[in-house]
């Protein structure tokens, strides 16, 4: 089994939810993500910075793996368009026949229309998985950043196969692994470097300005908005807290090595065996070796400290990139 539900039933109990813990994760992502496309393209930064050479890569892993262009793909949780403007920028145009962007959130959709309406006019875009055509035609299934926050990933997954060619390549990039707290040194490392990014965390009057903006109601964040949001459904008799809707929301990912042991996070040996039947491993790239922190802001020392942990410990990052291909 791959990344479960952990104990998702268990955060929310306190809280009196008055439906099944899997909708009440859908629930949570969508209005969480309704809040979030308003800021999601400027705070990811990061992600803008480091991805787009991994996806050049894994592009070039598809292009070699697959003579049956033309492309026809599938952009499952396209978010703002980000992993369907790089496919445009990386495959060559006049080989891309059809693009399908899905997501949950109709102002995630939205906004991908928007971006991603002008590049390629004949794109579609999706809000329900039943408009999706069924008949295998995909031979490009595209992720990014997406897999942790569904309930079942396996589930869904197999669920997207019927969409699929025989053949088709899958595309998953940016998602956290549990491999990082898994690494007893990884972890050893991690916690020097908190202590010390602690300390300067709390100097930096931005840290205060966010602080008391959020306490005092002056910003909203996503979180809050969705707790409000689940009470407002009745999915909750009381208001969560905001660390419970953030941990429901990034359901599969770990943020210590207890969260790991218990199942947060993909560990991409499990995965392979857990696809096996359908799913070959075409590819993988871990990256992030200092947790959630961005390599590239970081001292030049606690980089070199990054490069000893990647060159040690090659598939441990906290996160990563893969290619698949069916089989
Ligand atoms: C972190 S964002 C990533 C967006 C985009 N793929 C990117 O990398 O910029 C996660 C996206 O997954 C979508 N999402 C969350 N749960 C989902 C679900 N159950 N089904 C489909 N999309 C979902 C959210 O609406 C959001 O757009």
């Amino acid at each position: 089994m791959i990344a479960s539900l952990v104990n998702a039933a268990e955060l929310l109990e306190p809280y009196s939810p008055q439906v099944p813990t899997d909708q009440l994760i859908v629930a949570l992502n969508r209005w969480y993500h309704e809040h979030e496309v308003k800021t999601y393209d400027h705070e990811h930064e990061e992600i803008r910075h480091q991805l787009p050479p991994l996806w050049e890569a894994m592009v070039a892993t598809a292009v070699s793996r697959h003579t049956q262009q033309p492309w026809r793909i599938l952009n499952f949780g396209c978010g703002t368009g980000f992993e369907a403007s790089l496919l445009l920028q990386f495959l060559a145009p006049e080989s891309i026949d059809e693009l399908w962007c899905y997501d949950l959130s109709p102002e995630m959709l939205e906004m991908c229309k928007a971006t991603m309406g002008p590049k390629f006019p004949k794109a579609h875009f999706v809000n329900s998985l039943d408009e999706l055509p069924s008949d295998g035609r995909f031979n490009l299934f595209a992720t990014n950043s997406v897999l942790h926050h569904l309930p079942s990933p396996a589930e869904t997954l197999e669920s997207m196969l019927p969409h699929l060619s025989d053949t088709a390549i899958w595309l998953a990039g940016h998602e956290p692994s549990s491999r990082y707290y898994k690494n007893p040194i990884c972890c050893e490392t991690y916690r020097r470097f908190l202590q010390t990014h602690r300390r300067r965390r709390w100097l930096s009057p931005s840290a205060y300005l966010n602080f008391a903006l959020r306490k005092t109601g002056l910003r909203e964040t996503p979180a809050q908005a969705a707790a409000i949001s689940a009470v407002n459904a009745g999915m909750l008799e009381r208001r969560p807290s905001l660390r419970v809707v953030s941990r429901l929301v990034d359901l599969h990912v770990a943020h210590s090595s207890e969260e790991a042991e218990a199942g947060r996070g993909f560990d991409i040996d499990e995965m392979t065996n857990h696809f096996s039947n359908d799913w070959e491993l075409c590819s993988y790239k871990a990256y992030s070796f200092m947790g959630s922190f961005y390599e590239g802001g970081l001292s030049r020392n606690w980089q070199n400290e990054c490069r000893r942990l990647a060159e040690q410990y090659p598939k441990d990052g906290a996160n990563f990139c893969s290619v698949w291909q069916r089989c």
